[in-house]
């Protein structure tokens, strides 16, 4: 299997190399399931600083667990609660660059310093959440939710 190459340094240029590599890894392809599991990894070597790379998929009104790269972790968050189920709720990207600081915050590993959550929309729904963590502090920025939101749009096409 080839592996996804980032040249770029810089945060920016990583995430606009990256986008055209997922995308055709996941042209063709019509399950859910084994895009999401592609995307984990592929986002891996874009973002070496997380500690959890994963999907929260809306399942009955509540997020559930799908594919991901990293410890254990919850499996059920509800909507509302938490930094994903808050970035579900209101619909918008959450850069939270040290977790203690947010109230609610979910620790599923008691290293996570800080997080970004994506929500995934579908004809103006949330079908997902994309969450990465890491056990730096303020290790993603605008420039993190700037370079998920092209693969948010893109994920937002797949079959849910
Ligand atoms: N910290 C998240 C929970 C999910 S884990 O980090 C993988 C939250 O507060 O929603």
């Amino acid at each position: 299997m080839e592996s996804i190459a980032l040249a770029a340094a810089d945060k920016p240029a990583r995430y606009r190399e990256l986008l055209p590599q997922l995308a055709a890894l996941l042209d063709g392809e019509p399950d859910l399931i084994a895009n999401l599991a592609t995307t984990t990894a592929a986002l891996r070597e874009c973002a070496p600083t997380a500690s959890w790379i994963g999907f929260y998929v809306m399942r009955g009104g509540e997020l559930v667990l799908g594919p991901f790269q990293g410890k254990l972790a919850c499996v059920r968050i509800a909507l509302g609660r938490g930094v994903c189920g808050t970035a579900a709720a209101e619909r918008r990207t959450l850069v939270v660059p040290d977790v203690e600081q947010f109230p609610g915050h979910i620790a599923c590993d008691a290293g996570s310093r800080s997080e970004i959550v994506v929500p995934i929309m579908r004809r103006g729904e949330v079908v997902a959440v994309l969450d990465l963590d890491s056990y730096d502090l303020a290790a993603f920025d605008d420039a993190d939710a700037a370079g998920l939101a092209p693969i948010a749009e893109l994920l937002g096409t797949l079959a849910w």
